[in-house]
């Protein structure tokens, strides 16, 4: 009970995701939250009043005027620990970050105090777009928490950034803003890196990956969740920096290493970044041209620091040492073999010869000084929980 006796506004506008906010709102209340439905215009198109007046056991407010002469809309601006805008269309994001009231949701918005959580949704295009762009900026620059939008198929047939983040990421990032010194890993400090790294090769040119950075992301958001102090060092990836988490944004596999060393001490260390084992032993200051008739140049390549080893062997080795094992064969022997090499306590294993790197679900094998276990395949959200909850029963 996480949550318990702390009041949310839960602001409902138009997508067709908005049916997730039922499970978000049982989700919640089984936390202990009790939760306050507001409707806007577009988000009753999509949720009747009456499933979310039944869901939140509340009255649900939907009209300015309505409101005005039950409650008045300052009291429902003033009465929440936490506002939630799930799903936060394009519209309701731009009228946020312009201060716009035409509608009870949006003057509520202008006239809270609380802090506010906004969980988009919508196409990709608009996602994208320059202006939506310019209002996410201005709106997290103000402070307002971001949570998703998850990158996967939408109702449209095209796929990409703009899915409505699902109802436990949005109830984890609740929890991490509402009560994160109540979670199992307050105090603790865990260190986590993420995503492909990018070797220059010129200043135009680099090497990288096909790391999506979802399982490193998700596994900080899940540690946050949990109540630690997460620093993320995340190489160049699309999604957007976790909830209640401090991340610092690097490219190369040698500013991540300096970042990780700078990060120290940690009670624990997730090293999930796909890191580069090479990089391009001279980086040409100028665009390297292709000169008429000349051959195509040779890339002498040097070796990169590998970061995993480092931090196992540090003055200020974190207690719980985490890597991953990204294999194509033989997994569990070559995990095995890794965790000796590398001087770290656990390896997570899995099989990328399928479609893991950039995909949402992960077969893992745990690879620990008792042995391994089998996790059934699960999505990367889940692995992130498991891990997480591991961790916090290692730290104690
Ligand atoms: O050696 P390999 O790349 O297979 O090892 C994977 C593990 O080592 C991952 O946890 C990865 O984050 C980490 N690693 C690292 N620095 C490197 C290479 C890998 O931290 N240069």
């Amino acid at each position: 009970m996480r949550l318990a006796d702390r009041r949310i506004l839960l602001i409902v506008s138009g997508s067709i995701s908005a049916y997730k906010v039922l499970e978000l709102t049982r989700l919640l209340r089984k936390s202990g939250a009790a939760v306050t439905g507001v409707l806007t215009a577009g988000g009753a198109r999509f949720v009747t009043k009456e499933a979310l007046a039944g869901i939140t056991g509340q009255r649900v407010h939907d009209d300015l005027w309505a409101a005005e002469a039950e409650i008045g809309h300052i009291r429902l601006a003033r009465l929440p620990d936490l506002v939630v805008v799930a799903p936060a269309s394009a519209n309701m994001l731009a009228k946020m970050a312009n201060g716009l009231a035409d509608d009870l949701a949006s003057t509520i918005l202008l006239a809270t105090r609380a802090p506010v959580l906004v969980a988009p949704a919508m196409n990709t295009a608009m996602w994208e777009h320059p202006a939506t762009r310019a209002n996410m900026a201005a709106l997290t620059a103000r402070g307002v928490r971001l949570v998703g939008p998850g990158v996967g198929a939408m109702a449209e047939p095209e796929s990409g950034p703009g899915r409505l983040a699902e109802p436990a990421e949005i109830h984890a990032a609740i929890e991490a803003i509402l009560a994160p010194e109540a979670g199992p890993l307050a105090s603790r400090h865990i260190l986590v890196t993420s995503g492909p790294t990018h070797e220059p090769i010129d200043p135009v040119r680099y090497i990288a990956n096909r790391s999506s950075g979802k399982q490193g992301h998700a596994i900080a958001a899940a540690l946050a969740a949990l109540g630690a102090r997460v620093t993320l060092v995340a190489g160049p990836v699309t999604l957007s920096d976790p909830p209640g988490v401090t991340t610092v944004h690097v490219e190369t596999a040698r500013e991540m290493l300096a970042t990780c060393e700078a990060a120290l001490p940690a009670d624990a260390a997730v090293m999930a970044a796909a890191v580069a084992d090479w990089r391009v032993a001279h980086e040409a200051s100028q665009k390297m041209k292709k000169e008429p008739g000349a051959d195509a140049p040779t890339l002498a390549m040097a070796l990169n620091p590998d970061i995993l080893a480092t931090v196992s062997r540090h003055a200020q080795r974190p207690r719980l040492v985490i890597g991953f094992a990204a294999e194509t064969e033989k997994v569990v022997e070559h995990a095995i073999a890794k965790r000796a090499r590398k001087g770290c306590d656990w390896i997570l294993a899995n099989d990328v010869s399928g479609e893991v790197m950039g995909g949402d679900a992960n077969r893992i094998h745990l690879v620990t000084d008792e042995g391994v276990e089998n996790w059934p395949e699960m999505a990367k959200a889940e692995v992130a929980e498991r891990l997480a909850a591991r961790i916090a029963a290692w730290l104690g």
